[in-house]
């Protein structure tokens, strides 16, 4: 059943074969429900009245005279939950139901992506139960609190450094043990087919809109700017935009202490192709092929690898990656809250970084996107913390 999931030499599905009638059954379900208009009317109609789409296009007036151009920002952080992850979420959600399945699973890392699940499966009457690493469990409690008020079962990770990787790995073998009952919500544009084909089916929402919104003021990007972890929310703003060449793709990597430091998860600006979670895409590794330990101040990018897609834009030059580091992420987090009244997430601001470091390249009358994927609440205590460790006053 499974017949492509290549972007270039990057992807595919290179799994343990308890896991291949898991992924054959759910890419049969999704080739079912990608062109039936009755799926798309159920998930539009949850989406704008459940989840509040479309989101807001912005128009940041400091930002705007800061690059010398229009810039706007796309507010994913505006979506019910307070990512883009619910677009993901609502639409594996309906196909898990679909399918039949009483039972959802998923990993999270900073905890978004594990709400959102949650909401989903309370909406939507769902068994669920997420897979957290233990140190995150610790540092994202709010986002534990939210997922426990919202039925979800929370099993903390100790393996695979007691984080997102581990999670991820947990979340799949526990997969294959019940697959007659169980969907996998996956949450970002990596693992393995058809995975990424899934996300960034419903995430391309943020690119559709954006190109409807900027249509309605008689215009078009020059640049989309956005964050990538494993590169759902990129990949979505993106979207509609990869075949035209006009314009400029430019996705934030996670460059914590700077590239040249080794404390860092800037996997496509400085890792090599390999594999990781059951797909080819660069990762960061040691010479044997061991995955590298990764560090960022936002727990939504600290991962050592990207999806597919990205890494295929990547070596083929379509779309251009560039590593933000902590102290410039922070510093846009700050701005951001002080001149548009907006606490974006750590992982938005490094987009915001992005955008302010090329600035160079936009000029007057050009208008930019920046992909404002989520909001900052959950990150205000570990922002605060660190501005003060780096000695930064407010
Ligand atoms: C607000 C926000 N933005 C970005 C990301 C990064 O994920 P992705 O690259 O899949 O969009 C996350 C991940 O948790 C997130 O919570």
């Amino acid at each position: 059943m499974i017949e492509n999931g290549f972007y270039g030499e990057f992807g595919g599905y290179y799994v343990s074969e308890l896991l291949i009638p898991c992924l054959t059954e759910l890419e049969k379900a999704f080739v079912e429900i990608k062109d039936d208009p009755s799926f798309h009317q159920q998930l539009k109609h949850l989406l704008n009245n459940w989840a509040g789409r479309p989101t807001p296009l912005y128009r940041s007036a400091w930002l705007s005279e800061e690059l010398g151009c229009e810039a706007y920002l796309k507010r994913e952080d505006l979506l019910h939950g307070g990512a883009h992850k619910t677009n993901n979420t609502a639409g594996q959600g309906l196909l898990a139901q679909r399918m039949g399945k009483k039972r959802i699973i998923a990993e999270t890392g900073a905890g978004q992506h594990g709400v959102a699940t949650a909401m989903i499966g309370a909406l939507l009457g769902l068994d669920t139960t997420i897979y957290m690493g233990a140190k995150d469990v610790a540092r994202q409690a709010p986002n534990v609190a939210r997922m426990r008020l919202f039925g979800a079962k929370i099993i903390s990770v100790e393996s695979g450094g007691a984080s997102l990787k581990g999670a991820i790995n947990d979340a799949l073998r526990a997969w294959t043990e019940r697959v007659h009952d169980t969907f996998y919500v996956f949450g970002t544009a990596a693992g393995p087919h058809p995975y990424p084909a899934i996300v960034k089916t419903f995430q391309k929402i943020i690119g559709e809109e954006i190109a409807e919104q900027l249509g309605n003021i008689g215009a078009r990007p020059k640049a989309i700017v956005a964050s990538v972890g494993g590169g759902s929310n990129a990949i979505g703003a993106f979207a509609p935009f990869i075949q035209d060449e006009s314009v400029m793709l430019l996705g934030a990597e996670p460059g914590g202490d700077g590239v040249e430091t080794g404390r860092h998860g800037a996997a496509l600006s400085a890792g090599r192709p390999g594999s990781l979670h059951g797909a080819i895409s660069y990762v960061l590794q040691d010479k044997d092929g061991q995955i590298g330990d990764t560090h960022s101040v936002s727990a939504g990018l600290d991962y050592p690898g990207v999806g597919p897609e990205h890494s295929h834009l990547h070596a083929c030059g379509r779309a251009e990656y560039a590593p933000i580091t902590d102290a410039e992420a922070l510093e846009s987090f700050v701005q951001l809250c002080r001149y548009d009244g907006i606490l974006p997430a750590l992982e938005s601001a490094h987009a915001v970084a992005l955008a302010r470091k090329c600035k160079s390249r936009f000029g007057k009358g050009d208008h930019i996107v920046i992909n404002l994927s989520g909001r900052g609440d959950k990150d205000m205590d570990h922002a605060m913390n660190t501005l003060q460790e780096k000695g930064i006053s407010l």
